[in-house]
């Protein structure tokens, strides 16, 4: 289920973290690839929060496929 993060332009949680996926490393990226605070900016503390929280689990997610690598070879 995805939530809205930024109503104005209808962007989801899960759109922000598919561009994190894609390389998306602060708000001023998410601005420019989805719209993310461009109107109201109301959207802007939470949007940031999920793109902090879509990078920490991108890095999780790094973490084990690196050790099921490693544990591999
Ligand atoms: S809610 Fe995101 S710009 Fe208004």
């Amino acid at each position: 289920m995805s939530v809205y993060v930024c109503v104005c332009m209808a962007i989801t949680d899960r759109q922000i973290c598919e561009a994190a996926q894609g390389g998306a490393r602060n708000l001023k990226d998410l601005r420019r690839d989805l719209g993310v605070a461009r109107e109201c900016g109301h959207c802007a503390a939470y949007a940031r929060q999920c793109l902090e929280e879509a990078k920490q689990d991108q890095k999780k997610r790094d973490k084990t496929k690196r050790l099921v690598t490693v544990n591999l070879f």
